[in-house]
C-alpha cells in the first residue's frame, strides 16, 4: 500500500500475476459489491441502444454485459486471460478481447463511451490508461470510472488497514502502485481529467453495502479475492495474521445484521466528456 508512484512495470507485472489467479475469488467475494454501482457508471456515460461502448479492466464482464442488455455495442477488454474466459463463460453473447488498459487495442475516435469499472485503482499508470480513453472517444464521447472511497467511509478497506496498521506492517517488500485511494478525491479526479483535456468533468458518490457473513468473512475475501491487499496480508509474518484476523473480527461487531454483516462500501464515480 505504500504511496509512490515508481516501478509501474513492477507493478504491472505484479497485478497480472495476481488477477491471473483469482478470478472465480474475485467474483464470489466482490461480485454483488461492485456491480452495485454499474447502473449509475452507465447512466454517467449516457450508456443505452446503439451507443458503442469499451467497458476497460472488465473482469468477469459485469459491466460489458449490463450495457449489453441496454442495447449498446459493446466491447470488454482485460489484460487477464482467466478473467477474460470467466467473462466470456458468463456472457457468450458479448465480445470480449484482450487488451491493455495503458495502450488500448483500438483506433483513435471507436466509441462514444469508456467505462472502467474498479480498475483504474489496479493500474501502474492511471493517467496513462485515461489519456488512452480519450484517444479511443469519438469527440462528444464520455468516460466514467468507478473507485472505492477513502477508507474511512468504505468501511472494510478502514478496518482491514487499521488492523494491518495495529498488529503488522504497511511497508512491506511489494512492487509500489500508486496511492490506492487516488481517485478517491474528487478534486484529484477533476484535475487530471481536465489535465488530459477532457471537459465537464462530474464526480459523485454512490452508496454501496457489502453483505458478508462475519468478520472472519472480510478477511478471507482480502486475502483471498484481492491483489495488493492480499500481497499486503501475505507479507504479515503468522502472529501478527492472526492478530489482524482477531481485529477484524472485532471491529466488525458493529455492523452486524440478521445473521451477517453489512459494510458500507461507496465508490466515487467519475464522468467527463471529450470535447
Ligand atoms: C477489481 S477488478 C474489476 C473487474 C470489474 N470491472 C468489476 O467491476 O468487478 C480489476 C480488473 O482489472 C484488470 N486489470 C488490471 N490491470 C489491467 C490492465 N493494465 N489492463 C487491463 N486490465 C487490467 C484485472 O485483470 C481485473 O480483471
Amino acid at each position: 500500500m505504500a504511496a509512490s508512484t515508481d516501478e509501474p512495470s513492477a507493478f504491472h507485472a505484479f497485478e497480472r500475476a495476481g488477477w491471473e489467479s483469482i478470478p472465480q475469488a474475485y467474483q464470489g467475494a466482490f461480485g454483488t459489491l461492485t456491480t452495485q454501482a454499474v447502473g449509475p457508471l452507465l447512466d454517467a456515460a449516457r450508456v443505452g441502444t446503439g451507443v458503442r461502448v469499451l467497458d476497460v479492466a472488465t473482469g468477469p464482464g459485469y459491466v460489458a454485459a449490463a450495457a449489453a442488455r441496454r442495447g449498446a455495442a459493446v466491447v470488454g477488454v482485460d489484460f487477464s486471460a482467466a478473467m477474460l474466459a470467466e467473462a466470456r463463460r458468463h456472457h457468450p453473447e458479448v465480445e470480449f478481447q484482450a487488451g491493455d488498459a495503458e495502450a488500448l487495442p483500438f483506433p483513435d475516435a471507436t466509441f462514444d463511451a469508456v467505462v472502467m469499472s474498479f480498475g483504474l485503482l489496479h493500474l501502474g499508470r492511471p493517467d496513462q490508461a485515461l489519456a488512452e480513453a480519450h484517444r479511443v472517444l469519438r469527440p462528444g464521447g464520455r468516460v466514467g470510472f468507478t473507485v472505492w472511497a477513502r477508507p474511512d467511509e468504505a468501511v472494510a478497506f478502514g478496518i482491514v488497514l487499521g488492523a494491518v496498521q495495529r498488529h503488522g506492517r504497511l511497508d512491506v517488500p511489494l512492487p509500489t502502485g500508486p496511492p490506492f485511494f487516488r481517485f478517491s478525491d474528487p478534486a484529484e479526479s477533476r484535475r487530471v481529467l481536465v489535465g488530459l483535456g477532457f471537459k465537464e468533468p462530474d464526480v459523485v458518490v454512490v452508496p454501496q453495502i457489502w453483505k458478508l457473513a462475519s468478520g472472519d468473512a472480510l478477511f478471507e475475501v482480502m486475502r483471498d479475492g484481492t491483489v495488493r491487499t492480499a500481497g499486503l496480508l501475505r507479507a504479515q509474518t503468522p502472529e501478527a495474521l492472526q492478530a489482524i484476523r482477531a481485529e477484524i473480527r472485532e471491529a466488525t461487531l458493529p455492523y452486524r445484521r440478521g445473521g451477517g454483516i453489512e459494510l458500507p462500501m461507496p465508490a466515487v464515480l467519475s464522468s467527463a466528456v471529450r470535447p
